[in-house]
């Protein structure tokens, strides 16, 4: 593979960036400066590095985002500021796309990956994995509601969501858990019961979990988790 195209495979820019990093000699191949973008390079085998610093090759890349409230969850909008934007820039790789939806105003756990395949898994309805959520609403909760998120909800479009649970731990704060992943699923299940979210944040999607990771932040997923969501997916990890 060129290597040009090989860090632009490992997020190092677009192809001119790299043309410019490339010819600044601040490539190595096996320790030897090159300056021509279309050495051949071995991608598995390793002996890149860019400023000295080697780059490992990774097939596929997933970071996980803590979403900030008021960035909306897409690749790009010409007029609204997008999750891509709050990511640092070295964990931005062109190829990156987020796995499904949070609503503008939602915050918390964001994954982000390459994988295709392994998106479609993760976004599948048939991918049963819990979404655990903290949601604060305008009104006292009560065992009422949380009977009717363990029985499931009829949305206002008449779908009958899954069962879930709500575990109260304040008097209008709840910890929420579903199943799946309809849109505006949460807000649309207490507008059910009566009740508007006024604050929502994801903690966890599947063995995926938000931790003390600071509003804004974002990370690579460690090697565990990837192992861990590839099983959840019932995908062997490439
Ligand atoms: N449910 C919602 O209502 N909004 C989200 O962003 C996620 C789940």
């Amino acid at each position: 593979m060129r290597l040009d195209k090989f860090l632009g495979h490992m997020g190092f820019g677009s192809r001119k960036e790299l043309g410019a990093l490339i010819r600044a000699g601040r490539v190595t191949v096996d320790g030897m400066t090159v300056t021509d973008p279309a050495t051949p390079v071995d991608p598995a085998g390793g002996g890149v590095a860019v400023d000295g610093r080697p780059v490992a090759f990774q097939r596929h890349f997933h970071v996980l985002l803590h979403k900030p409230a008021g960035v909306i969850t897409a690749t790009e909008d010409p007029r609204q500021p997008t999750v891509m934007e709050v990511l640092p820039p070295e964990l931005r790789r062109r190829d990156l796309f987020p796995v499904g939806r949070l609503d503008k105003e939602t915050e918390g756990l964001l994954l982000l990956t390459t994988d295709g395949t392994l998106a479609h898994r993760l976004l599948s309805p048939r991918w049963h994995q819990p979404k655990r959520y903290l949601a604060q609403v305008d009104a006292p909760l009560g065992p009422g509601d949380e009977a009717a998120f363990a029985a499931g909800i009829a949305l206002e479009d008449g779908y009958v969501t899954l069962p879930g649970q709500l575990e109260i731990v304040g008097p209008q704060e709840g910890i929420v858990t579903i199943y799946e992943g309809k849109y505006h699923q949460v807000r649309r299940m207490f507008a059910a019961l009566g009740k508007r979210v006024v604050y929502l944040r994801r903690l966890s999607m599947g063995p995926l979990v938000l931790g003390d990771l600071p509003r804004g932040a974002a990370r690579p997923l460690t090697e565990a988790e990837v192992e861990a969501l590839y099983a959840s997916a019932s995908l062997s990890h490439p």
